[in-house]
């Protein structure tokens, strides 16, 4: 029997003779001694094997890397100098007695150590990649994380319900899987993209307060922070408001965050989205950037410039500035990168001016002069001195200008004030501060344009509650509508999102119309939620968090593979069962299927 933990053994059992499981992290023969270290779920431990015990030695020369070991010895302090402080075990050594290989391994096909593995040899290897230590580490804390969940949600009458996963499509704006029936020829079921229908109907069922832990699917393009499928912690609740929500929730995140990893959290700040689109570009603003935008549109309808007098002329669109303080350190070279990193956004070109001394910036041709840039002659005196007075720049600072549709500027100055901040040059110049930056952002828009499709599409989804006296202008000016929808953002990744929902039925018909949804397509897609609104549904609302997102961040890991056992890569696969695959012929004809254009194998 296994008396402790490897990982865990410190002085506190100095003295003591302990029975250890592991696995054979690295063996090390110095002539005449062998030192393995021992590695198991809590971390590595130092095993010395000396040549006075023969036998117990001749099994220490027959071990090899990521051999299965039972180890029984005595924990004795390391000699001096020798400690390793980054291990738990680490002041300590166990002197061997006994060693037995539960079992030999093959040859490893990576060291275990290899921090620069591809992800392919990880992701095909993953049971190998699973046993390094930071894999280790992540998933623990994951589960971690998630009791700590449960326990606040369970204090606060919070019950777990669990909700289909074969079932029709939620409109959470993503494609669906799709799962054919055999019973029902032509038919098929869709994978839930969230539980969103079902906790409604849960809160209709007077359950009040519900949560789950629970799985999505949604088939969309992959980035670092999307998987195909991942986790929800789905919450719902009736009778609370947009604000009582956000309070509880908001001590969701901290108690977890306090009790996983011991961090305090800053207060939460509360921002309107119409503030945050504008001050930062981006509706989940990573606020450890020291840098903002300035709004110059109105100011750039008259410069003699078309680059910014055409934006600023458009319905939609936007001139901004980002003022980098001690920018004008930053090379022709890298204003060129940035230049070539926007257009990944879409933007046409990056306009600059880096700014020398200007006095007190009322001469014109004084400021004229300090001011080194391209684009300066196209503008007019009184553009430039708004602009300085506007940005605040002084001596030393680079002024970056977008000019585009305000999606565009929005997405590529958004992305660019992130990319600076966290560049060797912000954390130089202290543009990063802070190790975690909480907020809420609130007030989002009911719907956007659909330019293309002639139409509104539901911001959050078409279950959300406008805000009070918004439901007026549902059919007659959409786009004022408000919603009663949060985000909540961490470190400028949107950690969970929800809303108050529209527990009316007549209000729901009316968002449908807005997003042009006719009566039979309701009826026929959602028939069921309309149907339950009409027996005394209660105010509710919810919000559900991304579990793998939020033990990213925890974790400080850079994508979520890194905090999801078996992980899909970027092309939706997975590598170590390779699925998704081929089916026979006979599965096929059970489900109807005939495939269009490949042959069955
Ligand atoms: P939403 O679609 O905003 O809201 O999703 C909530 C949170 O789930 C996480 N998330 C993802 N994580 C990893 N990979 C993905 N592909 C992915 N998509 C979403 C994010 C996101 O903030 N039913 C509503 C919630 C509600 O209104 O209560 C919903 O699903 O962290
Ligand atoms: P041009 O007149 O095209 O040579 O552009 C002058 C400067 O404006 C260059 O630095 C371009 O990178 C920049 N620029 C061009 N288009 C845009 C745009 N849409 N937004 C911001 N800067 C732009």
């Amino acid at each position: 029997m296994r008396t402790s933990y490897g990982g865990s053994v410190s002085d506190a059992l100095l003295g003591q003779t302990v029975t250890l499981m592991g696995w054979a992290h690295r063996r090390r023969d110095h002539g005449g001694v062998i030192f393995i270290d021992l590695r198991d779920r809590e971390g590595l431990v130092q095993i010395v094997c000396d040549p006075d015990r023969p036998q117990m030695f001749a099994a220490a020369e027959q071990v090899r890397n990521e051999y299965c070991l039972k180890v029984t010895g005595l924990v004795r302090a390391r000699p001096a100098g020798t400690d390793n402080p980054n291990l738990t075990s680490g002041k300590v050594e166990v002197l061997c007695h006994e060693i037995e290989v539960l079992n030999p391994s093959v040859a490893p096909p990576f060291q275990m150590d290899d921090e620069n593995l591809s992800e392919t040899t990880r992701l095909t290897h993953r049971v190998l990649d699973l046993r390094r230590p930071s894999m280790q580490r992540n998933l623990m804390l994951r589960y971690r994380v998630a009791m700590e969940v449960r326990r606040f949600l369970d204090r606060n009458g919070f019950i777990d319900i669990e909700t289909p996963m074969l079932t029709k499509s939620t409109p959470e704006g993503a494609r669906d899987y799709l799962v054919p029936s055999r019973v029902h020829d032509g038919q098929f079921f869709a994978l839930p993209q969230s539980p969103q229908l079902f906790k409604q109907l849960l809160m209709v069922a007077g359950f009040d307060r519900y949560y789950q832990i629970v799985k999505c699917f949604r088939d969309e393009d992959l980035r670092a922070d999307r998987q195909p499928e991942f986790t929800q912690i789905d919450i719902e609740t009736s009778f609370l408001g947009e604000t009582e929500i956000r309070t509880m929730f908001e001590g969701m995140i901290r108690s977890v965050f306090q009790h996983a990893i011991g961090v305090e959290l800053p207060a939460f700040p509360v921002m309107p989205y119409a503030e945050a689109m504008a001050r930062y570009g981006s509706d989940k603003p990573d606020l450890r950037v020291q840098l903002e935008l300035t709004e110059l549109t109105e100011l750039m309808r008259d410069v003699d410039f078309k680059v910014f007098a055409a934006p600023a002329a458009m319905a939609d669109g936007r001139v901004a500035a980002l003022r980098v303080p001690g920018g004008a350190a930053i090379s022709r070279g890298e204003i060129d990168a940035y230049t070539e990193f926007v257009k990944i956004y879409g933007a046409k070109g990056l306009a600059w001016i880096k700014v020398n001394e200007i006095g007190d910036g009322t001469n014109p041709a004084e400021l004229r002069a300090a001011l080194q840039s391209p684009i300066v002659k196209n503008l007019h005196d009184r553009a430039l001195a708004e602009i300085v007075r506007r940005t605040g720049a002084a001596a030393g600072d680079l002024l970056l200008f977008g000019a585009d549709r305000a999606k565009i500027v929005n997405d590529a100055i958004g992305a660019l004030r992130v990319k600076i901040g966290h560049s060797e040059f912000g954390k130089a110049h202290g543009l990063v501060q802070g190790e975690w930056a909480p907020l809420w952002v609130v007030d989002f828009p009911m719907f956007e344009r659909d330019g293309e499709a002639d139409r509104w599409n539901a911001v959050h989804h078409p279950f959300t509650s406008p805000k009070d006296g918004h439901e007026n202008w549902l059919e007659t000016d959409p786009g004022r509508c408000l919603a009663k929808a949060y985000d909540v953002v961490l470190n400028g990744v949107e950690l969970g999102g929800g809303s108050v929902r529209i527990h009316r039925a007549e209000v729901q018909s009316k968002v449908f119309r807005a997003l042009k949804i006719g009566a039979e397509e309701a009826q026929l897609k959602f028939g069921f939620l309309l149907d339950a609104l009409q027996y005394g549904a209660p105010p509710h609302g919810g919000i559900a968090i991304g579990l793998d997102r939020f033990v990213m961040l925890m974790t400080g890991a850079d994508s979520l593979r890194d905090v999801i056992a078996f992980p899909k890569t970027q092309r939706a696969q997975c590598l170590l069962t390779g699925a998704p695959g081929h089916v026979d012929e006979a599965q096929l004809r059970e489900l109807h299927i005939r495939l269009r254009n490949v042959q069955p194998a």
